[in-house]
């Protein structure tokens, strides 16, 4: 059992490498389209960011539903079984290959979208910022979590997974509400 999670550990550390060399190519050419964006047409560049902000925050959302659902399936996979190790890998893969560059993303487009259009003003800016920021918090937790069953040091249930599984699925309906009907 040992050789089987050693290999998948050593073949975990390639992938991991590899997927955060894609990770900063991805990152590059963001930089790079947004800046040739930017100079190609400053005056509408305000909808392209919007855009961006929008794909970053699907990408965001698909991540931060996914990963608690893998643990919920992880908690009930035996420690040191091939499954085990396997979900470890897919847990660290969608943690730092997605969730953390479009985090970073959603925030960056985010401000400059809320200072560019709105001089950080309005009631429903500053409640959606709020919430985003427990949801970023909700982010640091997972991402703690990600480290904790990658040292098998995870002690919550299933159930617990489950219940966390609803948290980003609530915020993310305020927020749309908060930013699309602006209610005050
Ligand atoms: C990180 C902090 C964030 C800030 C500061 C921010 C701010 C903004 C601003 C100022 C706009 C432009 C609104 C307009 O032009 O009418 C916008 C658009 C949008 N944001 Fe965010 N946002 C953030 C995160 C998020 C998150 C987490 C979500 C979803 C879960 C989200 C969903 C959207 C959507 C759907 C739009 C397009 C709305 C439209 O076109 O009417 N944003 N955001």
């Amino acid at each position: 059992m040992n050789d089987v999670s050693n290999e998948n550990r050593a073949s975990s550390e390639t992938s991991t490498g590899q997927a955060m060399k894609r990770m900063a190519i991805g990152i590059a050419l963001l930089v790079v389209l947004t800046v040739l964006l930017y100079l190609a047409a400053p005056d509408s560049f305000y909808p392209w960011a919007k855009a961006i902000h929008v794909i970053a925050v699907i990408s965001w959302m698909a991540g931060m539903l996914y990963l608690p659902r893998l643990f919920v399936y992880h908690v009930d996979a035996e420690r040191g079984s091939v499954q085990s190790e396997t979900f470890k890998v897919m847990e660290r893969r969608l943690l730092r290959g997605i969730i953390n560059p479009a985090m970073t993303a959603t925030w960056v487009f985010g401000l400059w979208l809320a200072w560019k259009g709105f001089g950080f003003q309005g009631g429903w800016l500053h409640a959606k910022i709020a919430l985003v920021l427990i949801l970023s918090g909700l982010h640091g937790y997972l991402a703690g979590a990600v480290r904790k069953f990658a040292e098998d040091k995870n002690e919550k249930p299933a159930r617990h997974w489950r219940i966390v599984n609803e948290i980003p699925t609530l915020l993310m309906i305020v927020i749309v509400i908060l930013v699309i009907v602006k209610p005050f």
